[in-house]
């Protein structure tokens, strides 16, 4: 059983699109087993989103990152880190197979209304940047 970093961005809270979004999580088999919705800083989303600090549109995703609340969770499943970037789709929208979650409400390849982590170590490491080992409940 594996668990995966997943992130509600503000383009998607705003629009209020959480429980759709989570339904598609479920549907696949995912479990939530820790959830909050917090307001970042921008600091707080260039530090979460820091390997992407040379790329071009870093600024632009922190910004975006911090623009309104995100709600963070973790989702626990058998190939939990596969399976929920196979439930978000491709990064940018016009990419995203049917069904996905980005090719039904992402805006733009920047406001693509999700975020997942995209391996073992990134996940353990993006999990304990926002939840303590006791939130996490199975
Ligand atoms: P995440 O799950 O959010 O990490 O998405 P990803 O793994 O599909 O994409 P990647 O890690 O390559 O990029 C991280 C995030 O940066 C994306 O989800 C987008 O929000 C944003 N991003 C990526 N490419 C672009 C771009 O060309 N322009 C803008 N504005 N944002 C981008
Ligand atoms: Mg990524």
């Amino acid at each position: 059983i594996e668990r995966t970093l997943s992130i509600i961005k503000p383009d998607a809270t705003n629009r209020n699109l959480t429980g759709k979004i989570n339904a598609k999580f479920e549907e696949a088999g995912l479990r939530i087993v820790a959830q909050k919705r917090i307001h970042l800083t921008k600091a707080q989303a260039g530090k979460f989103y820091e390997v992407h600090a040379e790329r071009p549109f870093y600024d632009e995703l922190c910004e975006f990152m911090a623009s309104a609340p995100v709600v963070v969770q973790v989702l626990e499943g058998e190939s939990a880190i596969a399976k929920n970037r196979e439930v978000m789709g491709a990064t940018n929208p016009a990419d995203a197979a049917a069904g996905t979650v980005r090719a039904e409400f992402a805006q733009s390849v920047g406001e693509n209304s999700v975020h997942g982590s995209d391996a073992p170590e990134t996940a353990a490491q993006e999990i304990a940047y926002f939840f303590a080992g006791l939130e996490l409940v199975g």
